[in-house]
């Protein structure tokens, strides 16, 4: 005879509870409730207020680690300058940052097939190397594009809704460097290149609350992301292949060889990487890379201008010297150091993301502070909290644009710039596998924050009141409803 039904009434909490009690992760300390099922409760809780449980898990457990549950696992969270430059020192055999990506981000849904890295090597060496060459053309195309989706009325203060102007114009600036002239201009390619980006930051939030057993479903039939390749497709396999029959032509090297990410993937890419699809695939994740964090990025700073408007001024003064004697160039960008503070420091209070290198444990690993944490689990340092803590910044919760300027005057000139990282500063990530777009990202930020001084002057309705950032689960938003208001510059 079969077994009464109620016996599984006994059996499935007795296995859940076995289940509970073996797991190694169970001796890390928990913030919300950590027990069986009840876990999905401070799962819901991480959804809509992941700030103020990474904030008690900092205070509560300083200096060491804490856990936090998503829908699908712990987050395991490490904290203060020496878990943090542990974390650093993990060697890829025994941690990976990019399946630690996957497994927070689902792009394995969203981005594809991951396997091969090469174009974060073009990015962090290639790029980074060009940046004197190409960011003259970028900045040529911030001050074409701001002038182009900023048209002022007269004098008259105008509303920008600047999350959805900043991607417009991040996107072409960037697609200067990425595709070059004339397509960085096609407003189909930059409505696609921009769609992609969404759709994918769209895709985190969904796939991260559907059961794993339903994401490809729900990615396919929700995510236009397949439609967005299909169609970038049609616009950059022409181009790929006139480049290739130049460069078989002319050999590797030629007099107006482009000098482009769409280039420099051609030239590097191989067996399978070298499918059209695939360099389409590429580029679309090299877009989704920059447009999403610098157009947050730049908004975020934007906000903060505007409600402390008396901010613009020595910004201004100091853009205006720099220029006269540099011109518009990089040498110019390095040597604005107020300004690098300025995006540094509105970086450290309104990051993008809360949590910061992340990774997934490939071995079981032990902690100097003694915890264990087993293969298989996610890894993340506490990247608000860090920035929010008086001990490492006097006067945290004050946005204080010039701290970091002050500090380098003092005479730390390198450690304090805005792309160096550190055990305190971790917007970018910190060691090898920080952000490899930072130096090309905190060029472009800058360029456009000194257009807009130089350009325009800028406030809320309502001065001194900067609108709240919206978050979701550890992503933060600049609020999608403000407006800021631009008008030409007056002075
Ligand atoms: C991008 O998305 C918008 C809004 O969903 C849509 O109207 C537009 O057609 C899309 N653009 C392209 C080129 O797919």
């Amino acid at each position: 005879m079969d077994a009464p039904w109620y016996i599984l009434l006994c059996v499935v909490p007795a296995v859940l509870l076995y289940n509970w009690w073996r797991d190694p992760l169970n001796r890390i300390p928990t913030v919300g409730p950590s027990a069986p099922l009840l876990s999905y409760i401070g799962a819901y809780r991480f959804f809509v207020d992941a700030r103020d449980m990474l904030q008690e898990g900092y205070e509560k457990y300083k200096g060491s680690t804490f856990k936090v549950p998503m829908f699908d696992r712990w987050l395991v969270v490490v904290n203060g300058r020496t878990l943090i430059e542990e974390l650093r020192r993990l060697d890829d055999d025994k941690v990976s940052a990019l399946k630690g990506a996957e497994v927070i981000m689902k792009t394995q849904y969203t981005l594809g097939e991951s396997d091969d890295q090469y174009h974060v090597g073009i990015i962090r060496e290639t790029l980074t190397r060009s940046l004197v060459t190409v960011l003259p053309d970028v900045m040529d195309e911030i001050a074409r594009a701001f002038d182009e989706y900023l048209p002022m009325d007269g004098d008259k203060w105008t509303e920008v809704d600047s999350m959805s102007v900043m991607p417009r114009i991040v996107a072409r600036a960037s697609n200067r460097v990425f595709v070059g002239l004339p397509h960085c201009r096609n407003l189909q390619y930059l409505d696609l290149a921009i769609n992609f980006t969404f759709d994918v930051m769209k895709g985190t939030i969904i796939l991260n609350l559907t059961p794993a057993f339903l994401r490809s479903w729900v990615a396919r039939q929700f995510l236009p992301t397949t439609k967005t390749k299909h169609l970038m497709g049609e616009i950059l396999s022409p181009l790929i292949e006139e480049r290739r029959q130049l460069k078989s032509k002319n050999g590797d090297n030629w007099a107006d060889k482009p000098n482009d990410m769409l280039m420099w993937l051609i030239d590097e890419a191989e067996g399978n990487d070298a499918r059209v699809n695939n360099l389409v695939m590429k580029m679309l994740i090299v877009n989704f890379g920059a447009i999403h964090t610098s157009s947050n990025s730049v908004t975020h700073a934007l906000y903060q201008l505007a409600a402390e408007p008396q901010y613009i001024q020595p910004l201004r003064e100091e853009v205006e010297a720099v220029v006269a004697s540099k011109g518009w160039t990089k040498t110019a960008l390095t040597n604005m150091w107020k300004l690098d503070s300025f995006m540094k420091e509105s970086q450290r209070v309104n990051g993008i993301s809360s949590t910061s290198m992340t990774r997934l444990a490939l071995k079981d690993l032990h902690l100097s502070d003694g915890t264990f944490i087993p293969a298989g689990s996610v890894i993340t340092a506490a990247a608000t909290a860090t920035h929010s803590d008086d001990e490492l910044y006097p006067n945290a919760a004050e946005f204080d644009p010039f701290r970091f300027s002050r500090l380098r005057e003092a005479g730390d000139a390198l450690k304090h710039q805005y792309i160096s990282t550190s055990a305190e500063y971790i917007v970018f990530g910190h060691g090898k596998h920080a952000c490899p777009g930072r130096f090309f990202a905190a060029n472009e930020l800058k360029a456009m924050l000194a257009y807009v001084v130089l350009k325009y002057d800028v406030k809320f309705k309502h001065e001194g009141v900067r609108p709240e950032n919206k978050w979701f689960a550890a992503g933060i938003v600049p609020d999608p409803t403000a407006r800021v208001l631009f008008r030409r510059r007056q002075t």
